[in-house]
Formats: C-alpha cells, sequence, structure tokens
C-alpha cells in the first residue's frame, strides 16, 4: 500500500515536472485587447503581446483567433528569450487609407528574432489605393512590404494567405534558415512592384507548395541570396521567377545556388528569368538549377537579361559586370507565348559560361520556336525544341 502510493507520489512529480518543461504559455490577443470586429485599432494589444511572448523564458505563442483585426504599422523585435509562434486563425487587415501604413516601408515587420514561426492567417493590405495613387503621380507615401522577416534565423512562414500588399508581399532579408511554405499569394496582374516572396541577403531559405498570382515577380531573388531551395510553385499571372536584378551597385554580392524544381508557370510574363543591369559590378550568379518546369502560355520562359537599363540612364558602358556560370535547364516544357521563346542576352564584357540546357520542349502555337544566344558559351544534351543556339 504505502509503496504504491510512493510511486503515484513520484508519478504525480515527475508528470508535473514534464508538463512544466513541456508547457508552452498562450497569449490570446484578445486578452491583450484585440477586437476582432475589423474596425478597432488592435496594433498596441498585439505589440503587448509579442513583448510577453518575447520575454517568455518557456516557449510562447500568440494566439489570434477568427475575426478581422485592424493593424496599423507594427515591429516585434527581438532578440526574445524563447521560441515564438504566432498562430493566426483570423485576418489581419490595413487601415481603408493607405496613408495609415505610414511611410515606415514596412506593415508587420518581425526583426532579429530567432526561431520564429508564423502559422496561418490572412493578410489584407488593401493595396489598390496605393497602387491608384502611385499610376496618378500624385505625392503617396512610400508604401509598406506586408510581412518582412529581418535577421530572423530558424524561421518558418506556414499555411499564410496574404492579398494585395502595397509593395512586395513576402520578404525574407539577411535570414538564415527560413522556411515558407504553403502560402498564397494574390494580387492583380497589373499592381506595381507587388513581387510575391523577395529573398536576399539570406542563406538556406527553401520556399515549397506555394501559389502566387501577382503583378511583378512570383519570387524575386536580390544579392546575397545562398542556398536557396525552391519547389512546387505555382506562378502566374506575374513577372515569373527572376534572379535580380542585380549589379546595380558596383559593390554588390552575388547569388549562388540556387534550385527550382517541379514547378507551373501560368500566363505569367517571364518563366525562369536572370537579369541584370547593365552596369560594371562586382556581383555574380553561380551553380543555379532549374528542373521539371511546365511552362502554360508564358511569356519569355527562358530568358537571361544583361542589358537591364531603365530610360537607358547611368550605364556608362552598356554591359553588365555580372558573371553568370553554371546555369542548368533540365526538361523545361511546353507553351511560350512569344516566338523566341529561349533568350541569352549576355554581357559581352563578361559572356555566360557553363549553360546547360538538357530536355527543352517549348512551343509557340503549335509550331517550333526560336532561341536566341549572345555572349555564352554551354552546352546542350538530350531533345532541345528550339534548336539550341549554343
Ligand atoms: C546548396 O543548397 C542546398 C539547399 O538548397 C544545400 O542542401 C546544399 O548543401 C548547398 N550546396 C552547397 C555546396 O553549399
Amino acid at each position: 500500500m504505502a509503496s504504491s502510493l510512493r510511486a503515484s507520489c513520484i508519478f504525480l512529480l515527475s508528470l508535473t515536472a514534464l508538463l512544466t518543461i513541456t508547457s508552452a504559455a498562450t497569449l490570446n490577443v484578445i486578452s491583450f485587447g484585440a477586437k476582432s470586429d475589423g474596425r478597432t485599432d488592435s496594433t498596441q494589444s498585439f505589440l503587448k503581446a509579442w513583448a510577453s511572448a518575447c520575454s517568455s523564458v518557456q516557449a510562447a505563442t500568440i494566439f489570434v483567433p477568427r475575426g478581422r483585426y485592424l493593424i496599423k504599422a507594427a515591429v516585434f523585435r527581438g532578440p526574445c528569450k524563447n521560441r515564438i509562434t504566432v498562430q493566426i486563425d483570423g485576418t489581419l487587415v490595413a487601415p481603408d487609407d493607405y496613408w495609415g501604413l505610414g511611410n515606415s516601408g514596412y506593415w508587420l515587420l518581425f526583426i532579429q528574432v530567432n526561431r520564429l514561426s508564423v502559422i496561418g492567417g490572412t493578410l489584407d493590405a488593401k493595396g489598390a489605393g496605393f497602387w491608384a495613387c502611385r499610376t496618378s503621380g500624385r505625392n503617396c507615401p512610400v508604401g509598406a512590404r506586408s510581412i518582412t522577416f529581418n535577421w530572423v534565423n530558424d524561421g518558418v512562414i506556414s499555411g499564410l494567405t496574404s492579398i494585395n500588399s502595397q509593395l512586395m508581399h513576402v520578404v525574407v532579408n539577411s535570414c538564415k534558415n527560413v522556411k515558407v511554405q504553403n502560402v498564397r499569394i494574390v494580387a492583380p496582374d497589373l499592381s506595381p512592384n507587388t513581387d510575391g516572396i523577395h529573398v536576399r541577403g539570406s542563406t538556406g531559405v527553401t520556399i515549397s507548395g506555394s501559389s502566387i498570382q501577382t503583378g511583378d515577380d512570383c519570387v524575386s531573388i536580390g544579392p546575397g541570396t545562398r542556398n536557396l531551395w525552391m519547389e512546387k510553385i505555382n506562378c502566374g499571372p506575374g513577372h515569373g521567377v527572376s534572379i535580380g536584378s542585380l549589379g546595380r551597385d558596383f559593390n554588390e554580392d552575388g547569388v549562388q545556388n540556387v534550385t527550382l524544381i517541379n514547378s507551373v508557370f501560368s500566363g505569367s510574363d517571364n518563366g525562369l528569368r536572370i537579369k541584370s543591369w547593365a552596369r560594371p559590378t562586382t556581383a555574380f550568379v553561380s551553380n543555379i538549377k532549374f528542373q521539371n518546369i511546365i511552362m502554360k502560355n508564358v511569356g519569355n520562359p527562358i530568358i537571361i537579361d544583361q542589358n537591364y537599363c531603365p530610360d537607358n540612364r547611368g550605364c556608362p558602358r552598356q554591359t553588365s559586370g555580372v558573371k553568370i556560370d553554371q546555369v542548368i535547364y533540365q526538361n523545361i516544357q511546353g507553351t511560350s507565348a512569344t516566338p523566341v521563346a529561349v533568350i541569352f542576352d549576355c554581357s559581352p564584357s563578361n559572356p555566360c559560361r557553363g549553360i546547360k540546357l538538357r530536355d527543352i520542349k517549348l512551343t509557340y502555337l503549335n509550331r517550333k520556336a526560336q532561341s536566341l544566344c549572345k555572349n555564352i558559351g554551354g552546352t546542350a544534351a538530350g531533345v532541345i525544341t528550339p534548336e539550341s543556339c549554343l
């Protein structure tokens, strides 16, 4: 009897200890004063919940229940004491008046946080008014990116829906090991500068299982991106997946080891694009692989454009310093919306090297499409239509 009582006591004590170790604090934004009516400004409540989560020694979950929450520009700053999960079941909406996101450049900014997960949720930035302001040439604020991770290591953005951002939807900047998965991004075809996901200065980013319909690049890849893995992306409408524009600045970092596989482009202006300014620079592109890609009526399915120089201003010798090396295109099939399905317009001063084509089948209006090569070296293998110009 006594021994069984002792055993139960020990069992209960260990159970309590276990619960204390594993239990995570859950912080419901409603208990910090947030209102789910979509009209009451809940920014301060979210920031208070963040402050509490960030100082928690236990792992903390910030919970946003169903409903609509009006949120203005907010900075969620670390470093924090433990892991943080932001579980969003509701929708965050920006103010109706686009001046309401101010001139900060960011709507939701997470900065210097390690082990951060943002799960679920819808972000509605209501960008239409801001785009109209810009197209009309009136006096407009700088605009805001919807969600940004700056200096976040070991981060996750999963199951998020982002609609109508003023500028870019999702930005991963100066991060390590960030997974973006199952996100859905929606903005109109003609909305300016609404890139879906922008990655720069980051190592070990993975983007998977995402659908991106927007007015600018589905994914844009900026200087200092390394070891980027992308798979199962549906892109279009939009400007495609773009490495660059690179080489705008003289002292600029390169892009290396980028993979895109098992993806579909539908009605986008470009498919696989590498783009650089026609200016001197230290930037470079190397070890890129595009594999198992389907193109459905895509403007420029495969394009390297090293002659980017808007308005022909500030490109002294009109040649790009960006060295492009080791780019593999393998099993790219489908239809081009323009007669020239493959364009390699490389720099005369820094020709593209090590370009490899294998099993390419792109048609234009059920006919053979064409390809164009300038200043390029590489090899072709397998079935190649349009006929390789390498
Ligand atoms: C290239 O990136 C992948 C992730 O996309 C990574 O697993 C691999 O180790 C990287 N290769 C090198 C040589 O760094």
